[in-house]
């Protein structure tokens, strides 16, 4: 709840702060291999990043359902006949219940499912629903030094558990992506971390952790890392 909070407060200004997201979601797009897709479920769509680059690479889409739990980003998507916006949890498992089997030749989703409260499940409760999935995660070893200088532990998941999560799925193509975004003052990546989504990790810091980070963060950049991946259901 309180997630959905956040994005909605920020949801007009999000477009300013998704520097490193609409990196991911371009390369996510770049992985399809088909020009045209009858069907394309887009988990965590927020304003549209994906649908956008599928357009900007001329992929045809039938039928585009943007699915998000803030109301204020599906506000910001695209419109079209061809495009239906949805707001519903993916945490929530009955979310999923109105959908048939293989509804969908595609599931993508970038840059969302970090914030899922149980990864394994929500990769369970959609498994039957596409024929291929594509996701793009941020992992553990984002912000690993601010994490590392406020000593907490990353409330993201890492990798050895996004993959565990993945049991039930063929994994037929993973890349690993390394993202550094420069500031000139930690002030503003703090400013940054807190309008861009990509994680509640440093909303849980005390008063007094961030001002140790503001003091002592060694870095005049962000890390971010990103797991692409291609699949199958097994
Ligand atoms: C960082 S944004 C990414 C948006 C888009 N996929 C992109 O690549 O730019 C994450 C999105 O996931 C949505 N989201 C987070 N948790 C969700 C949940 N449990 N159910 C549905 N959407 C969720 C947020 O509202 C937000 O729009």
């Amino acid at each position: 709840m309180k997630i959905v909070k956040e994005f909605s407060r920020f949801a007009h200004e999000y477009n300013m702060h998704n520097i490193i997201q609409s990196k991911v979601a371009s390369k996510l797009v770049s992985m399809l291999e088909k020009n045209h897709y009858s069907s394309v479920l887009d988990l965590g769509a927020g304003a549209g990043a994906i649908y956008e680059n599928m357009i900007c690479n001329n992929i045809k889409i039938d039928k585009f359902t943007a699915l998000d739990f803030s109301r204020e980003m599906l506000n910001l998507h695209p419109k079209g006949k061809n495009i239906q916006t949805i707001c519903l949890d993916f945490n929530n498992s009955n979310s999923f219940k109105i959908y048939v089997d293989k509804e969908f030749s595609i599931l993508i989703s970038a840059s969302a499912l970090q914030w899922s409260t149980d990864l394994s499940a929500v990769l369970n409760s959609i498994s039957r629903l596409a024929d291929e999935y594509y996701f793009a995660f941020f992992t553990s070893k984002t912000f690993s030094t601010l994490h590392k200088v406020a000593g907490v532990q990353s409330p993201i998941y890492s990798q050895k558990s996004i993959f565990d999560a993945l049991e039930n799925y063929t994994i037929d193509r993973m890349e690993e992506i390394q993202y550094h975004l420069s500031f000139d003052s930690v002030l503003e990546m703090f400013r940054y971390i807190k309008r861009s989504g990509v994680s509640g990790g440093a909303g849980v810091l005390s008063y007094k952790e961030m001002k140790n980070i503001m003091k002592n963060y060694p870095l005049d950049y962000l890390e971010f890392e990103v797991l692409f991946i291609r699949a199958k259901i097994k």
